[in-house]
């Protein structure tokens, strides 16, 4: 069974090793220093003990919600994991009173797009030369 809960330390390596698989750039030490700031907007999936996924975000002004990363493990993608990571999400945004929410995305990843138009965002702007490869990032927001 899966649980939607929130991240706690012990969780650290769990999620680092998901970033691992399926970013190109990562930064472990950010998701400590995410958690010591926003504990409330750092969500995992968890299976048994195990986690599988991560949402991390935060309110970046007022009414502003921001999604830093949102990953599952590749062995559990396609099984709404990511969906319901992204609900959580929404509804603690929703609550802390925000009433737009928005991410990048980089440009050539078209599953995440898909994804994410699936749960209601759309583009409304592309941030150029975004990524350290130079790729560029789409901007994606959610009007709640
Ligand atoms: C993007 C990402 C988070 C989505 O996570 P996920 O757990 O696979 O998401 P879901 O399972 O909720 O949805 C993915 C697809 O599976 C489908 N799906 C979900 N449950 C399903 C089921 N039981 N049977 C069949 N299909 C299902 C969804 O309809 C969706 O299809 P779509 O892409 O055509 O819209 C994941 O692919 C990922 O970690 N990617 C790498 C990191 C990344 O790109 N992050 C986003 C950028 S910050």
């Amino acid at each position: 069974m899966i649980i939607i809960r929130k991240f706690q330390p012990s969780d650290f390596q769990w999620v680092i090793d998901i970033e691992r698989k399926v970013f190109n750039e990562h930064d472990p030490y950010l998701y400590m220093q995410f958690y010591e700031t926003y504990p409330d907007t750092f969500i995992v999936a968890d299976i048994n003990g195990f986690v599988i996924g991560y949402v991390a975000g935060f309110l970046a002004q007022v009414g502003v919600g921001r999604i830093f990363s949102l990953a599952v493990d590749p062995k559990y993608q396609n099984r709404s994991v990511g969906s319901n990571l992204l609900k959580e999400i929404i509804n603690i945004f929703r609550k802390e009173g925000v009433t737009e929410i928005i991410l990048e995305v980089r440009m050539d990843n078209i599953k995440a797009k898909r994804f994410y138009e699936r749960l209601g965002f759309s583009q409304f702007g592309i941030a150029e030369k975004y990524y350290n490869d130079g790729q560029n990032a789409r901007l994606m927001k959610l009007k709640l």
